[in-house]
């Protein structure tokens, strides 16, 4: 018995330094500006699991602006919050609420901090509703920001296009397909626009000179295929064999021929099940803006489509236009059903769908037109690895370079080349037990 020694001491200091600090910290608990992707690092929020999404828009009569809109979202926190961050870029912020308590923010580029009155202890579910209204796409000085932000007001309509981080210019969310959610988007627009969002229609009501459509997206669905369209559009519906509802919005004028474009889908979707296993969600079908794109987007459950896709021009690829609908259609397997957790693996999806319109040409003109397909694909890769020219390796992306083609071309030969390699029985077998085991998950 005695005093203690320095040594001992020492080793008392130091404990009670980081029990002290470490209590500090978990009083002071914020939750990440990132869901921890390092390759787009401040993408999506850490802290918290969002469940699902409510987001109500009241769009302006000359549909230029969003004249009032309101985000609930339900979330589970996943360590004690303090506070915690939502991507929301733009738009003006009229109030925030965490269960039903006034909040304070600070914003800051894409991110909002949101401080609560209380923590938010670890494991509990929570509301936060956030007010807002403004243009979207352009920041609080009214600059116009990246074509590639979501929501786009195109003259005639709006189309909602928002790969991989546009989002959070329409709504405040944790934008990383690491957190899916459930949606409901409730679109109030001017009579007698249509308003097309992800999923299952669930309800249309006509106030005077105002039409509310409500949508439900039932499935997890990732921030980057939520999407909103409006137009004066007509519906046109099919049912497949397997009894799933197709239902497609074209624009009035060219409902006809847009109609002959994808003529096909329900035969697509017939040659991809037996393949990809039955389709993944309760409903398919395409919307087709009033306005051409140089892309086309796979939005779960609702491929979107510039009109330029009606007259057979080209949508990237140098790929006929049956070949793009062809590649939506399987992204909804590859991609939005499955969907990769850092967008460094983005060829998961690209190289998948890429290598889907091979399958799909194979199985309608024959295994040597689907070759020439792989051909034409390989000749525009085949020059050495360049991240600068788009010939990266497929699984290692230059991230200001996403979408090059070596995501797509060199993706869809990983699964051309193991197939050549293993042979095609041993190919489609491991292909379908691949996909029932994604099916088990
Ligand atoms: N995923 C889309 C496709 O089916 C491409 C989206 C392109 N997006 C972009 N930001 N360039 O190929
Ligand atoms: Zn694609």
């Amino acid at each position: 018995m005695g005093w203690i020694t320095k040594g001992q001491l020492r080793v008392f200091v130091v404990v009670w330094v980081i029990v002290t600090a470490t209590m500090a910290v978990s009083a002071q608990s914020p939750g990440d500006a990132g869901i921890g992707d390092d390759f787009y690092p401040g993408l999506g929020n850490g802290g918290y699991d969002v469940e699902s999404y409510r987001i109500e828009v009241v769009v302006s009569d000359d549909l230029a602006a969003i004249t009032r809109a309101k985000t609930t979202l339900t979330a589970l926190a996943t360590q004690s919050l303090s506070s915690f961050n939502l991507d929301f870029l733009g738009m003006t912020v009229d109030a925030v609420r965490v269960n039903s308590a006034d909040a304070r923010i600070a914003r800051e580029g894409r991110e909002m901090t949101v401080t609560p009155q209380q923590t938010i202890p670890d494991g509990e579910a929570f509301v936060v509703e956030v007010e807002y209204h403004g243009v979207p796409g352009t920041d609080s000085d009214g600059d116009s920001l990246d074509f590639n932000n979501g929501w786009f007001h195109y003259g005639g309509g709006v189309l909602v296009a928002s790969e991989p981080d546009g989002s959070a210019a329409w709504f405040p969310c944790n934008d990383h397909p690491l957190d899916k959610a459930l949606f409901d988007f409730v679109i109030d627009v001017p009579a007698p626009y249509v308003a097309v969002a992800n999923g299952v229609l669930e309800n249309v009501e006509k106030d005077g000179e105002r039409i509310v459509y409500t949508w439900r997206m039932s499935h997890p669905m990732a921030t980057y295929l939520t999407t909103v369209n409006i137009n004066t559009f007509v519906e046109q519906r099919e049912v497949t064999d397997s009894g799933l509802v197709i239902r497609n919005y074209f624009p009035l004028a060219i409902a006809e021929q847009a109609a002959e474009t994808f003529a096909r889908q329900a035969e697509m979707i017939a040659t991809f099940e037996p393949l990809f296993g039955p389709f993944p969600f309760d409903v398919y079908g395409v919307v087709v803006a009033d306005v051409p794109l140089g892309f086309a987007l796979e939005t779960q459950t609702i491929s979107l489509f510039g009109r330029n896709v009606i007259s057979g021009t080209a949508t990237g690829s140098g790929a006929s236009s049956e070949s793009v609908i062809a590649h939506e259609l399987a992204h909804q397997w590859f991609g939005d059903s499955l969907t990769p957790a850092t967008w460094r693996d983005l060829w998961l999806n690209e190289g998948f769908a890429t290598y889907a319109q091979a399958l799909w040409t194979e199985a309608t003109l024959g295994r040597s037109a689907a070759d020439r397909m792989m051909v034409s694909f390989y000749s525009q890769i085949s020059s050495p690895l360049d991240a600068a020219r788009g010939t990266a390796a497929p699984g290692d992306p230059p991230p200001d370079a996403l979408f090059n083609r070596s995501v797509y071309l060199r993706g869809a030969w990983v699964l051309h080349a193991l197939r050549l390699q293993i042979g095609d029985e041993a190919f489609f077998r491991f292909a379908a037990r691949v996909c029932v085991a994604i099916r088990l998950q």
